[in-house]
């Protein structure tokens, strides 16, 4: 089998091949081929990896290439972990964001819907390249954001398409954690979006355990900034176990004053980690995975990758977290919206299990922001100004038609966005 990672200069591709070194007799990958428009970032990252699988799976061909033709040719699986404008474009976009009063999270802030749109139009066309050169490879799509992204794919571009995140394996590890039992022994009645997720229930062999994981999570996911800490009669009267990123939205005005005053965006400091990992990776004496790829965001993102590929692969019909559509599982959205949601994996893919209606202290919430989402997918795909501008109208986060509009017209100036 063949898996072509895009993105493959990424400084976290040494993290997925170390996870692909560890399932490999599940997984029977032959040849990874690292495919990078950056030519200095592949040579770094891509020697650094033939090290190291040399050292740890020297059965694995690992290459690197700036050739989409050669890196997409006859592949089976397709990793997509690409960055649009680098960490300058995140950094520009988040910075101009918190000074206009909104907040600038990439994927789920305004920054995202920035991200979004200059990110469908270049995944679209590796799309039309598969259909050419891997028309039977299914896509798995960590690209942020990645639920726009997904559903972006899904719809226009590529139907075997599933979704990923890290933070639902997250939120099963830490209930496993704090419950002292094994991750795979634990489920969750996980409902909503990427980065917009709520656990109605968690339940341990099928046993009920909702009740216990909020009572010991107070104060609900320390931050040790008191006022980032969420009052726990809140979440109890909400009855959920939430994703980390619901802050912005139910501590909107909280999260804006501590992104003011923090020295620096998250951006500028990934690019210090990223220049550390660089830096290793280029000297020619390692060939492990560093310590410092922790300091990054992602934690167990090829552990979910690699089990889902091996679920498809292995026809497993085991239930993972993804992003996927809708079809019919959530009522409250469209069958054609992307979800992040329980699902079913085999080498059909992934079929999301019932949700039914969600409460009703959420709903809004929820329908709202999908309704921004596939704004946004419509504005991307389209080329669409007024779309664009009806999307960031409808981003909950961004409350004013007027400041929606100057939002806009700095991303396309910033980003040489083409809308008519
Ligand atoms: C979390 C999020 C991802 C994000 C990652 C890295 O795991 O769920 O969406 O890509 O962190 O974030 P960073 O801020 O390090 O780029």
């Amino acid at each position: 089998m063949k898996l072509c990672v895009i993105g493959g200069g990424s400084t976290y591709t040494p993290e997925l091949l170390g996870g692909l070194a560890e399932k490999k007799a599940e997984i029977p990958i032959k040849e990874v081929v690292l495919l990078d428009i950056d030519k200095e970032r592949l040579r770094d990252v891509g020697e650094f990896a033939v090290r190291m699988m040399a050292n740890i799976a020297p059965e694995i061909e690992i290459s690197y290439t700036l050739d989409r033709n050669k890196a997409l040719q006859d592949a089976d699986f397709v990793i997509t972990q690409i960055r649009v404008g680098h960490q300058i474009a995140r950094h520009d976009d988040s910075l101009f964001c918190i000074q206009n009063g909104v907040i600038g999270q990439e994927t789920t802030g305004a920054a995202g819907f920035a991200k979004a749109m200059r990110t469908i139009p270049v995944l679209l066309d590796y799309a039309k390249d598969m259909e050419k050169l891997c028309p039977n490879a299914w896509l798995i799509n960590f690209t942020n954001p990645s639920g726009i992204v997904t559903e972006a794919l899904i719809r226009f571009g590529w139907e075997k398409t599933i979704g990923l995140c890290n933070a639902p394996i997250g939120m099963q590890k830490g209930v496993a954690h704090q419950l002292g039992v094994e991750t795979l022994d634990v489920q969750l009645d996980y409902v909503g979006l990427n980065h917009l997720g709520w656990v109605r229930k968690v339940a341990v062999k099928g046993e009920d355990r909702t009740k216990e994981v909020l009572e010991n999570l107070s104060p609900y996911n320390a931050t040790n900034i008191p006022e980032l800490d969420y009052d726990p009669v809140f979440y109890h009267a909400l009855g959920a176990y939430l994703n980390g990123y619901l802050r912005y939205y139910y501590l909107e005005e909280e999260m804006l004053e501590h992104l003011k005053r923090e020295p620096k965006t998250r951006a500028q400091v990934v690019m210090e980690v990223e220049e550390e990992l660089l830096s290793y990776y280029r000297d020619k004496l390692n060939n492990t995975k560093p310590e410092a790829l922790s300091k990054r965001g992602g934690a167990y993102y090829s552990h979910v990758a690699l089990s889902l590929i091996s679920a498809i692969y292995n026809d497993k019909n085991e239930v993972h977290i993804v992003n996927t559509l809708n079809k019919g599982a959530l009522l409250d959205l469209s069958e054609d919206a992307a979800i992040e949601t329980p699902a079913v994996i085999n080498k059909t893919g992934a079929h999301p299990l019932v949700a039914g209606h969600v409460d009703l202290s959420f709903r809004g919430l929820l329908q709202h922001v999908k309704a921004y989402e596939q704004l946004t997918v419509e504005a991307a795909v389209n080329s669409s100004y007024n779309k664009a501008l009806l999307a960031l109208c409808n981003h909950p986060l961004v409350h004013s038609a007027k400041k929606a509009k100057k939002l806009l017209d700095f991303f396309i100036e910033r980003h040489g966005l083409e809308l008519n």
